[in-house]
Order: C-alpha cells, then sequence, then structure tokens
C-alpha cells in the first residue's frame, strides 16, 4: 500500500514541476495545475480519513499531529495558488510559490515516506490496506472536504 501512496507524491512533484516549467516558456497550463490540486487533495484526504485514524488507534498520536499540521500548510499554499492563476494570467511570484509548495512536499514526504507508510503496512488491517487501495484506483473525494487543519476547515 505505501509504494502506492509513494507513487504518488511522485506523480504530483513531476506534475507540478511540469506546471512550472510550462511557465518559465511563457504557456499557462491550468490542466496541469487542476490536476495536482485534485490528486494532491484527495492524496491527504486517503491519509487523513483512511490511514491516519488507524495509527491514532494504534498510539501513533504525536507523529500524525505533525502531518495534520504540514497537510494545513500544503492546503493553504494551494489555496494561495488557485488565487494567484487566473484564467489567462499568472502572479509573477507563482513559480516561487510552485517552490514553496514542492518545498513543503519534499519535508512532509520526507517524514511520511521513512516513518508513516512503513507503519500503516503493518498496522492497518488488510481490509483497511484494501480500502485504501480500492480507494486511490477509483475513489472520488467528497465535494467540500477540507483537511483538519485547513485555514478556513
Ligand atoms: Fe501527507
Ligand atoms: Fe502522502
Amino acid at each position: 500500500m505505501s509504494a502506492l501512496m509513494e507513487h504518488e507524491h511522485h506523480e504530483i512533484d513531476k506534475i507540478i514541476e511540469h506546471f512550472v516549467a510550462g511557465l518559465g516558456e511563457g504557456k499557462l497550463r491550468h490542466k496541469d495545475l487542476a490536476r495536482a490540486n485534485d490528486l494532491l487533495k484527495r492524496h491527504i484526504y486517503v491519509e487523513e480519513e483512511l490511514i491516519f485514524p488507524a495509527l491514532r488507534a494504534k498510539g501513533m498520536l504525536a507523529p500524525v499531529l505533525v502531518m495534520l499540521r504540514e497537510h494545513g500548510e500544503i492546503w493553504r499554499t494551494l489555496d494561495a495558488l488557485d488565487l494567484e492563476v487566473g484564467p489567462g494570467t499568472a502572479a509573477e511570484w507563482v513559480p516561487d510559490r510552485c517552490h514553496q509548495l514542492l518545498q513543503q512536499l519534499e519535508t512532509h514526504n520526507g517524514k511520511e515516506e521513512p516513518i508513516i507508510y512503513p507503519q500503516a503496512d503493518t498496522l492497518l488491517t488488510d481490509e483497511q490496506q484494501h480500502a485504501v487501495r480500492d480507494f486511490l484506483h477509483s475513489g472520488k473525494m467528497p465535494d467540500g472536504w477540507v483537511c483538519a487543519q485547513a485555514p478556513n476547515g
């Protein structure tokens, strides 16, 4: 299961990097940004709704709290990007904002991958892991869902 989650980390990074590269060439690839936004928010949803509760139930309280706080920060950056990229124009600091997001993700994923995910592979029941895999395959985040520590959550 953790391999799938890690794969999403890389996929999301790549899409954001592709979007930034486009900006450098004067191209505003809205599709990239929308895809990164959807995928990243859904990824956070899976963690907060399907993975973290099981970890907390098994006593992993502090590491999960750190992850929730960082999700809130990532969410804030995503919302800022949303406001800064208009239909035909992007604010001049959008590349910096994207780098900020990539940096936040690097820090965050650098903890999830060695600490959180291996524990999830061990502590989640087969059924719970199956639910995660199923959702990653075809699940849709409920409309209007926001992460636990979202700025307007
Ligand atoms: Fe996360
Ligand atoms: Fe993650």
